[in-house]
């Protein structure tokens, strides 16, 4: 964890309208995280914290100027600062994430300061917050609510967990948001087998062509990545390669878009993921295809689909943002963050972020996808154990956490059976409880169910229970299910 005074930020700077609430919400995040942290590890009489408390008095101060009401929260695993959401930068993460966690542990959406708030009232806040311990105890929870919810706190309110707002929209627009998610993503799979198709016979690449396919992708993301993150569940393609480039690219994105990407950035991720393993084509069919383990001579040739890739993009595109980016990520997706990994390079230099992130989402998909071509039957589960297990050495520690954050504890398409006998598809993370995602119900104890439907499994039945609760992920294999066919079925 980095401590808070790792932290700095330089005063405000008064802008105009959402760029100057942008930067008032994002410093005092940073200065709500400091004092988080800093009542947890000195006394209120510590100089340390007289001045950080001071710092984030005055930001508070600030902001209240704007507005009568700060509020901070939590929906859809975004922050938001009032109705602006923060676009939270790989130095912002830490306080955002360290924000959203002590929500979820609160069970509500966020806090609200009210103009008039005084320094008594801030020191009653934090001297509940220094209690903050992330170990989840209910009765240390409801405490912890009770002491800061009512009117104990003048000028201060927990706001309540805010719906979903997915969960509102009405079926109609389910259907259609869900018909053009399949039409973009097929269409990006498509648009793979051109690539494909042009690398293997020399022909030029489709660049513009596959630009616009992107910017298609980042833009359905960017209104609501839902179903095309739905849809990477999809592993029985005839050719698993073109999907496993679609599929790569659409979790770089949503990487990306976490990380605070403007929209150009997430074009160019986007595209140079989709190219990462063109290499691969000048790698012969019979070597990919090969079932069993490789010799040795197998992986030398394998190993070389880096480069094959770099000569590729070089000869076949003109030198811009994206191709630059293309060739980096192609050159640099199988380099591990201590050096190791190929191609081997005679020195040490830093991968680029959009490198890390893509070799962070190839592995994901690659791990997942195994089943399929190989005997080994590699779960989810295992893949989020390796992929923890390698993050410092191999991967950015940061950005794994940012993908398995994103990805949830059941990632889309997974096969659970539930306490009340259901088993159910998983369509999407919650990001308020990543243990309780959103779900398709597609059978219960009788069988399978003509009309499959979709709850949230963090609705409850009563105050504290749920309504449904996950026993265990299962094998769709043991029950004769093709997630496949509940993914592409219509509403
Ligand atoms: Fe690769
Ligand atoms: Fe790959």
């Amino acid at each position: 964890m980095v401590e808070a005074d790792a932290i700095k930020t330089a005063p405000i700077e008064i802008k105009s309208g959402a760029q100057q609430e942008q930067l008032v919400g994002k410093q005092l995040v940073t200065q709500l995280y400091v004092m988080l942290r800093t009542s947890c590890l000195y006394d209120f009489d510590n100089d340390s914290f007289r001045s950080r408390f001071a710092a984030f008095r005055d930001e508070l101060h600030s902001a209240l100027k704007l507005t009568d009401t700060v509020e901070i929260r939590s929906v859809d695993g975004y922050l938001f600062f009032g109705d602006v959401r923060l676009r939270v930068d790989l130095d912002g993460y830490l306080a955002a994430r360290y924000l959203q966690e002590l929500f979820d542990y609160l069970k509500i959406s966020g806090f609200e300061f009210l103009r008039g708030i005084t320094d008594d009232t801030l020191l009653k806040f934090f001297g509940i917050m220094s209690q903050y311990t992330q170990r989840d105890d209910k009765e240390h929870r409801e405490q912890m609510r009770q002491l800061l919810g009512g009117d104990n706190l003048p000028c201060f309110s927990l706001v309540p967990v805010t719906t979903l707002q997915s969960s509102l929209e009405d079926p109609k627009t389910i259907k259609e948001k869900k018909a053009l998610a399949k039409q973009c993503f097929f269409g990006a799979i498509n648009k793979v087998g051109e690539i494909v198709s042009h690398a293997t016979a020399d022909r030029p690449l489709p660049v513009s062509k596959v630009k616009r396919t992107v910017q298609i992708l980042v833009d359905q993301l960017l209104s609501d990545e839902t179903y095309l993150m739905e849809l990477t569940a999809l592993k029985d393609f005839d050719d698993y390669t073109f999907a496993h480039s679609v599929n790569v690219s659409i979790y770089a994105v949503a990487v990306g878009l976490r990380l605070g990407m403007p929209r150009p950035q997430l074009a160019e991720l986007g595209f140079a993921a989709i190219f990462h393993d063109i290499g691969k084509t000048r790698i012969s069919k019979d070597l990919l295809n090969k079932p069993g383990k490789l010799n040795s001579s197998d992986w030398e040739q394998m190993h070389e689909h880096p480069v094959h890739g770099v000569k590729l993009i070089g000869n076949s595109m003109t030198l811009d943002g994206y191709s630059a980016r293309a060739m980096l990520v192609a050159f640099e997706h199988h380099k591990n963050l201590d050096g190791s990994g190929y191609p081997y390079i005679d020195r040490t230099c830093e991968l680029n972020l959009y490198s890390r992130i893509v070799a962070i989402c190839d592995f994901f998909d690659a791990i997942t996808s195994r089943r399929r071509y190989q005997s080994n039957d590699v779960g989810k589960e295992t893949a989020f154990s390796e992929m923890m297990r390698l993050s410092a050495s191999k991967f950015d520690p940061l950005l794994v956490k940012v993908f398995l954050n994103m990805i949830g504890f059941y990632p889309a398409g997974t096969l659970l059976l539930l306490d009340t006998g259901e088993l159910a598809i998983v369509i999407s993370t919650n990001p308020e409880h990543i243990a309780r995602p959103r779900v398709r119900i597609i059978a219960n104890t009788s069988g399978l169910l003509d009309q499959p439907f979709v709850v949230e499994l963090i609705d409850h039945s009563g105050e504290h229970d749920f309504k449904r609760n996950v026993l265990r992920s299962v094998s769709p294999e043991k029950y004769g299910i093709r997630i496949s066919d509940f993914i592409l079925a219509e509403e």
